[in-house]
């Protein structure tokens, strides 16, 4: 269930971990892929370790006026849409053990917000403060997002590189899907080998109705013009760099038990465990 990457071009774990250094994992995966629910699984099984999860949307450019008013034309699937050079500061600061400041992204406005420092102690506190800040050395860092493993600046500081697939949706699913969401069966392609982007269409289409506040023909125009593009011509060849990829993401429990696995072993290997329970997670879907 569990596929070691064979054209990782030798480049598996770059970056070796040292006893100072927290251990730093990448996920990526295309948009709704299980990138979330991954990381989630992951760290709800390290719970005698500090964990920072960092998403790559909180380096999202805020839009400016002149821009929102073309909302509809830009492309947040491109490289150039997230601030790398600011996202690669506060990574190596993290991974040096240093506190750093992220900001906050609202998916609705397409805005960053001012990071509130908050350092989370417990899982009933994640409920209370969604939009958190923090950060204290962590044993652990992951970093989630569409293109964490397309600059190699930041794969370099990775210790473990995760793509995210998301597997195959039953045919009956995606009829029933189209047939709540009252969209033509021109919009979610409903044949027998329905494949990984169907499957993240509709949980997308899903998704953006509900919690970022889209309706289903722009979700369904930007994916057109900009998001199954971009998966392509970005996301999927950064797949190659992928130390593991999970197929059928949060569905797939051996994969994960040994990714957990893997890094118990690597932090025990390094003298990293401490036996303190903090999660910390540092999250961009604030919601208004
Ligand atoms: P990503 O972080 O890659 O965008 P998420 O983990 O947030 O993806 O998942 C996107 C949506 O799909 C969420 O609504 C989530 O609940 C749903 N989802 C994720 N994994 C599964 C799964 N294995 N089966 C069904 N729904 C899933
Ligand atoms: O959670 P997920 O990985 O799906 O988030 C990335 C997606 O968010 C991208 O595919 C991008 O199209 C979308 N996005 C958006 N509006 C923004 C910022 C990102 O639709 N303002």
């Amino acid at each position: 269930n569990l596929s070691l990457n064979p054209s990782s071009n030798g480049n598996a774990s770059n970056a070796k971990p040292s006893a100072k250094q927290p251990f730093f994992i990448g996920v990526a995966g295309g948009t709704a892929s299980g990138k979330t629910t991954v990381c989630n699984m992951i760290i709800s099984q390290l719970r005698d370790q500090r964990v920072v999860l960092v998403n790559q949307d909180s380096f999202y450019h805020s839009l400016d006026a002149e821009k929102l008013k073309r909302v509809h034309e830009y492309n947040f699937d491109h490289p150039e849409a997230f601030d790398t050079e600011l996202l690669l500061s506060c990574m190596e600061h993290l991974k040096r053990g240093k506190a750093v400041s992220i900001p906050n992204y609202d998916f609705k406005t397409h805005q960053a917000i001012e990071p509130t420092r908050k350092v989370i102690q417990s899982e009933s506190q994640l409920t209370r403060f969604p939009a958190l800040l923090l950060v204290n050395p962590p044993d652990i860092i992951i970093l989630e997002g569409i293109l964490v493993l397309h600059d190699p600046r930041v794969r370099d500081l990775m210790n473990m590189k995760i793509f995210v697939d998301t597997g195959y949706l039953y045919p009956f699913v995606l009829i029933v899907t189209n047939l709540i969401l009252g969209v033509g069966s021109n919009y979610l392609a409903i044949n027998s080998t329905s494949a990984d982007s169907d499957v993240r269409l509709s949980r997308r289409i899903q998704r953006d109705t509900v919690e970022r506040g889209r309706n289903i023909e722009n979700v369904l125009d930007q994916y057109a013009r900009f998001v199954k593009p971009s998966f392509e011509e970005f996301i999927l060849p950064s797949k190659k760099y992928a130390d593991i990829i999970i197929p059928r993401g949060g569905d797939n429990d051996v994969a994960i038990d040994l990714i957990v696995q893997h890094i118990h072993t690597k932090l025990g290997q390094h003298e990293l465990c401490k036996i303190y329970p903090n999660i910390v997670v540092i999250h961009s879907t604030f919601q208004i």
